[in-house]
């Protein structure tokens, strides 16, 4: 069954409410998440299949053996397998995907979900109806984007700020991650900041993928420190989906030489500026799913696939930038 619908409309996160329910743990024997994205890699996949099954065959090669292997550890059993973000359309690489899973004897009542942007891949794999995400409501927009931008203890709005405000909910045309996005963007603003995204010509791009990430770009060029934006840049280096362990970001950042003082007055130790370049990137959704310890404190987080592409892009450009000044030096 496939999940369709744009970037940032919330498959992963519908995807992600069905795997969790405990209903649909009880009648599953196996679970098993995997995030595809880009390329399509049959033998990945189904390595990454038998991997969440038995960990320790892991390094598993060859489509023979791991088909066997799966053979022997899925046979009997009700799986639901989750493929998140496919992209490929190419119908002879799924049936091959779908030729080693079939053979694997018993599992009547096994499901496989698939999340995608895109209707045609839906037509390849879907053997139930495909569901359709639908946008959000401009009201459901502007519950997200408030919760953001004025968090509790806000003081109240005046009727022109919540005419401007409402306006904004308006331009995320049912998106929630451009919701999320613009709210982050509006809380350290003022009005004047705000009408500045009312007007600001990504508007006039036409609805979809481009416009979604021209949203997030603006996001990241509103970022104040230069050594922030390549902080975030350096993220692309993750694989999508990556568990980002937050002490070795940091760690990793400074190894880079990355983090940079907010001021010259500045006595935080160097590990301290780390903590916080990383809490301004999550409060501001460059970073989500995070993950606390039992003093609130975030572990770890994942980076959403646009942004994780955002991230992609701005490295190569930067290097491109560095690239072209050295050769001119
Ligand atoms: N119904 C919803 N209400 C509020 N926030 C949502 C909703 N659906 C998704 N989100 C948020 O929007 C963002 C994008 O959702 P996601 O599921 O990752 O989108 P997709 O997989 O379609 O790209 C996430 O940060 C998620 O938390
Ligand atoms: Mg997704």
């Amino acid at each position: 069954m496939a999940i369709v619908g744009m970037a940032g409309l919330g498959k992963t996160t519908l995807a992600k409410l069905i795997y969790h329910e405990y209903e649909i743990g009880r009648h599953f024997h196996e679970k098993i998440w995997i995030c595809v994205s880009t390329p399509f890699k049959v033998n990945t996949i189904l390595s990454g299949i038998l991997e969440k099954l038995k960990p320790e065959k892991a390094r598993i090669r060859g489509k023979a053996t791991i088909c066997e292997n799966l053979q022997e550890h899925l046979k009997g059993k009700r799986y639901l397998l989750v493929l998140d973000d496919v992209w490929n359309d190419d119908p002879q690489k799924w049936d091959n995907l779908i030729s080693c899973l079939s053979n694997v004897q018993d599992t009547k009542g096994s499901n496989i979900v698939v999340t995608t942007r895109s209707v045609s891949v839906a037509s390849i794999v879907q053997t139930l109806p495909r569901h359709d995400l639908r946008k959000l409501s401009n009201e459901e927009c502007w519950l997200i984007l408030k919760d953001k931008a004025f968090p509790d203890g806000s003081s109240p709005l005046t009727n022109d700020e919540g005419r401007i405000a409402r306006g904004i909910a308006k331009k995320c045309v049912g998106v929630p991650l451009v919701a999320k996005v613009l709210g982050n963007m509006m809380r350290s603003k003022k009005r004047d900041g705000w009408c500045s995204i009312q007007e600001c010509n990504i508007w006039d791009l036409p609805e979809g993928g481009e416009r979604i990430l021209s949203v997030l770009k603006l996001s990241f060029d509103q970022l104040k420190s230069s050594s922030m934006k390549q902080c975030f840049a350096y993220c692309s280096m993750f694989s999508k989906d990556f568990k980002i362990q937050k002490d070795d970001l940091i760690q990793l950042w400074m190894a880079q030489g990355l983090l940079r003082p907010f001021t010259s007055k500045s006595n935080l130790e160097i590990e301290d500026i780390g903590d916080k370049y990383f809490r301004i990137l999550s409060k501001n959704s460059f970073f989500q799913d995070v993950t606390k310890d039992d003093h609130d404190i975030i572990t770890e987080c994942k980076m959403h696939h646009l942004f994780h592409d955002l991230a992609k892009h701005i490295s190569e450009s930067m290097s491109k930038d560095f690239n072209q000044t050295r050769h001119m030096a």
